[in-house]
């Protein structure tokens, strides 16, 4: 009887035992089939992660075209891109709805090539085509301007919650995040592109610039494995001289003061240099943006010789314009670098929209920015005194610089 108890016992252990185990697979099943019918209902209710198949032979139709050289054309059916309201990234210098300009009609130009017609911009189809890209943007503020553009380009597409803004302590890194197609579209400070005076992303100012012309790796260590890096350098080299500090002196009194073309030239070279050795160029394409125009002198374009481009909301007319305050012999030390470049085996794609800055007198901020000053008296009794007629408004011009950069970085022969 004992026995049979015993027996009893064990058998219930064992039926218990199978008994948890059927469960134990049951609820399991169970699990695994609510994970699946929600990862589903996940898709249907976001259908940004659908599977799409972006039309880019639309990219590669422009083989052989030179986009750099058109026209503007009134367009307001597909300009602006974007509402300034709907960007919460647009800050101090570019925001200027936020700061009183009441007038859009600049935000409404498309760029229209002479041989050839950009495709329209569609966020979603670019987000899909860029899945798993890194893109480094690095230099100076009107780049600046122009990865502002891109983020505010590209962020319509994103919900919220699925996008992030950061900026990374003790780099001078600024990072977009839109997360569900792993892209990162990221700002890196360096003016000078080596290092300088001028490196603090905020405390900057001085008339004087000092530049270590050969020291590149503290900044550039930042800018390795990264699918497409985005280069510009002009603003700050617009003073006649710079100093230049000697690398193997520890003494910072220690310069030679070159005129700004000589020193724009030796830092090329270290730039070139560092790209060539340190960036494999079978995974990164890279860019470089040429300089872009400023609109202080208004008798370029017709008015008296104290104006600016404030209150301006048409653009230039005028085939070929050329505005005085462009550095012609500047672009042609980064045309003549990156041409070296090119012996050497290493592309590098200018994109040229010097020309196409110049027509647009309009679309600077002018007055309708952040001052992060305050204005005197005299400032303000004379309001073009302090207008800001170097960088651009968003929505605005930069966002056609990021329908060129685009158009090359989408498109399969480069
Ligand atoms: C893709 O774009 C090209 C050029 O714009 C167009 O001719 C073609 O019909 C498009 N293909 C599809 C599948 O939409
Ligand atoms: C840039 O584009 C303009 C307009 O097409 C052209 O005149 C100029 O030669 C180009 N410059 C360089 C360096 O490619
Ligand atoms: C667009 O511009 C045209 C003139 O180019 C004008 O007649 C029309 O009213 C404008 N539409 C909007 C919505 O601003
Ligand atoms: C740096 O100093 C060395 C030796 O003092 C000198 O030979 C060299 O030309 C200097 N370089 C620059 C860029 O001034
Ligand atoms: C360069 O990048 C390509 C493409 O990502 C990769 O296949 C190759 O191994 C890389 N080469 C080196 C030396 O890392």
């Amino acid at each position: 009887m004992r026995k049979n108890k015993q027996l009893g016992k064990y058998i219930w252990d064992v039926k218990n035992m199978v008994g948890s185990i059927i469960i134990f697979f049951f609820i399991i099943g169970t699990l695994a089939t609510l994970a699946y019918y929600y990862v589903n209902l996940d898709l249907e209710q976001h259908p940004v992660v659908k599977l799409y198949t972006p039309n880019t032979s639309a990219y590669d139709s422009l083989d052989g075209c030179d986009l750099f050289s058109g026209r503007w054309v009134h367009d307001n059916h597909s300009y602006p891109l974007y509402k300034d309201l709907d960007c919460p990234y647009i800050f101090g210098d570019f925001a200027c709805g936020q700061y009183g300009r009441l007038d859009s009609n600049y935000q409404q130009w498309r760029w229209q090539p002479h041989g050839c017609t950009l495709p329209r911009f569609d966020s979603k189809q670019v987000l899909e085509k860029l899945r798993g890209k890194r893109v480094l943007f690095i230099g100076d503020s009107v780049n600046r301007n122009q990865w502002v553009s891109m983020v505010c380009m590209l962020q319509t597409a994103i919900p919220l919650g699925r996008k992030k803004m950061q900026k990374i302590p003790k780099v001078s890194l600024l990072t977009f995040k839109a997360l569900e197609y792993d892209v990162s579209i990221d700002f890196y400070w360096a003016p000078l592109l080596v290092e300088s005076n001028g490196d603090h992303p905020i405390k900057h100012k001085t008339n004087d610039r000092i530049v270590r012309i050969k020291s590149i790796e503290h900044h550039a260590k930042n800018w390795v494995n990264v699918d497409v890096l985005v280069f510009n350098s002009y603003l700050w080299w617009r003073t006649p001289t710079v100093k230049i500090l000697n690398e193997s002196s520890q003494d910072s009194k220690q310069y030679n003061i070159v005129n700004n073309h000589r020193g724009y030239r030796m830092v090329m070279k270290t730039w070139s240099d560092w790209l060539y050795t340190h960036i494999n160029h079978t995974r990164t394409q890279s860019y470089f943006i040429s300089m872009t125009a400023t609109h202080h002198r208004g008798i370029e374009w017709g008015r008296k010789d104290d104006e600016n481009c404030l209150d301006e909301t048409e653009p230039v007319t005028q085939d070929e314009f050329w505005e005085s305050g462009s550095d012609l012999k500047m672009l042609r030390i980064l045309d003549s670098s990156l041409n070296k470049l090119k012996t050497r085996g290493v592309k590098v794609q200018m994109i040229n929209i010097t020309q196409l800055t110049q027509y647009r007198k309009d679309a600077h901020p002018s007055i309708h920015r952040l001052h992060y000053s305050p204005l005197t008296n005299k400032q303000l009794s004379n309001p073009s005194s302090y207008a800001d007629c170097t960088h651009w408004c968003l929505p605005g011009v930069p966002d056609v610089w990021n329908e060129l950069l685009l158009s090359y970085i989408l498109r399969k022969r480069k």
